[in-house]
């Protein structure tokens, strides 16, 4: 099947094998310099409020957080204002002083540092949850693989891990690759087990909104027990 095979291939093989291209635009990292460019600018998924996926989920989420690719924090906030001890990373050092910012000025305490979720091993600490909101969809094939053997690096048996990510059904070509359903299933066959994958949107910019699907990009959200 055309959608499933994304994960499996190199990135050679997604630029010249047509139907798994639909699906996985992008064989390649976006890297640090692409995603300053979008802070320089007002990014699309900076919202200035928590994606509503993980609010919905708030109630059901206990113990310690990682926020992978935080951004300017505010779901890393969100979560710190309902009595989490939360930990939000990401590799570009404006979004990390913004968040910081944020985090003094509504009293908050989460730890706000500048950390490769390529490296999440060398964090040397296991949390209760992980949460990444836009992030998993940034790697290349290779770097996926790296970035879920460092999330199992940094969780334990019964950890949680909650992802937003791009899903096929959004058309066109704008913004970050898509991932299928089948292909999530696999990259996270190890280590993982499903309980829940849910068909959703990201909410964007106001601004932005036209480059996307009405009702904003088509995304999934799921949910996995670390094994
Ligand atoms: C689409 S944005 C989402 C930001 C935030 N999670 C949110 O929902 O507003 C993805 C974030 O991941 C960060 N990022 C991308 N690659 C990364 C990497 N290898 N290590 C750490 N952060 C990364 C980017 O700088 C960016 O802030």
């Amino acid at each position: 099947m055309a959608t499933d095979a994304g994960v499996a291939l190199s990135s050679s093989q997604l630029e010249t094998s047509s139907p798994a291209a639909t699906v996985d635009t992008k064989g390649c990292t976006i890297d640090a310099s692409e995603f300053q460019q979008k802070y320089d600018d007002l990014p699309a998924w900076d919202i200035g409020r928590p994606q509503p996926e993980f609010v919905n989920i708030a109630d059901h989420l206990h113990g310690s957080i990682l926020d992978v690719g935080c951004g300017t924090g505010e779901n890393a906030l969100f979560f710190a204002e309902r009595g989490h001890t939360v930990t939000g990373v990401d590799f570009l050092a404006g979004p990390i002083e913004t968040a910081q910012r944020k985090n003094s000025e509504r009293g908050c305490d989460v730890t706000f540092k500048q950390h490769d979720a390529l490296k999440l091993s060398q964090l040397n600490e296991k949390f209760d949850n992980v949460l990444d909101s836009g992030l998993l969809h940034s790697f290349s094939n290779d770097d996926l693989q790296q970035y879920v053997a460092g999330l199992a690096a940094v969780t334990h048996p019964g950890s949680k891990l909650f992802v937003l990510c791009f899903s096929e059904l959004e058309p066109g070509s704008k913004g970050p690759r898509r991932l299928s359903e089948t292909a999530i299933r696999e990259l996270f066959a190890d280590n993982w087990k499903f309980e829940s994958m849910t068909r959703t949107r990201f909410i964007v910019r106001e601004d932005t909104q036209a480059n996307y699907s009405d009702d904003g990009p088509h995304a999934w959200f799921f949910v996995a027990e670390r094994v």
